[in-house]
């Protein structure tokens, strides 16, 4: 069996935050905050949702949590311009590292996999527009079947079914602390690619490895 590497997307592969430069064009001064209020409330919305038990797709989540985002900081910010914004999503831009690391884990015989909260549209759209295609064998996406989000057992679950593989055959890759600690509570060797230089979470996981970004992994991945 060829060696399986799973990523997940946003934060890790695509990086959320070049979508500043986009709500700067809408929200002058205030792209930067903006963004950030934007992306906390996606995660904690989706946290929350998963608690609930009331599922709403990610990208109803994205709209959601940008508008409440719009509103807390800027109420000029409505319709049109924020729907702009909020189709940016649909292209936020790799890492630059990305590309180049997935194309040699790629040429060494990695099969390199997706697994998003975003739904598949969105992923598949951001792969596309990031030139990713070529390296990226499968998208997965919570909202394919299990409908809970990260860091839910049943979402990790649904890799290894769609994959054929036990948690311990696949590498698991996030940027995501709360994720890296759901991969490795449910078996996954895992990568924390700490792009942030961020404090561990104190959230009972180890990860087997901590790289700064996904050149540094495939060097370390072998
Ligand atoms: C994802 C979130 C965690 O891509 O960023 O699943």
């Amino acid at each position: 069996m060829k060696p399986v590497v799973v990523f997940d997307a946003y934060g890790t592969l695509f990086d959320v935050d070049r979508l500043v430069e986009r709500a700067e064009a809408v929200a002058p001064g205030r792209g930067a905050e903006v963004v950030r209020l934007w992306r906390a409330k996606q995660l904690e919305y989706t946290w929350l949702r998963s608690l609930m038990g009331r599922y709403e797709d990610f990208w109803a989540v994205t709209r959601a949590s940008l508008e409440f985002a719009c509103e807390a900081l800027d109420r000029s910010l409505s319709g049109p311009a924020r729907d702009r914004l909020l189709e940016e999503f649909l292209r936020v831009p790799a890492f630059p590292d990305a590309p180049p690391a997935l194309s040699q884990l790629c040429a060494r015989g990695v099969r390199c996999c997706v697994f998003s909260n975003g739904t598949r549209a969105m992923v598949e759209a951001a792969v596309s527009s990031a030139g990713l295609g070529a390296y990226v064998d499968a998208v997965l996406s919570v909202d394919d079947e299990v409908r809970v989000y990260k860091p839910h057992p049943a979402a990790y679950a649904y890799v290894c079914r769609r994959l054929g593989i036990q948690p311990p055959q696949a590498l698991f890759v996030s940027s995501n602390g709360f994720d890296v600690a759901g991969a490795a509570a449910y078996g996954f060797p895992t990568a924390w690619v700490n792009r942030r230089r961020l404090p561990a979470e104190r959230l009972g996981a180890t990860p087997v490895l901590v790289v700064q970004d996904l050149l540094q992994l495939a060097a370390a991945w072998v």
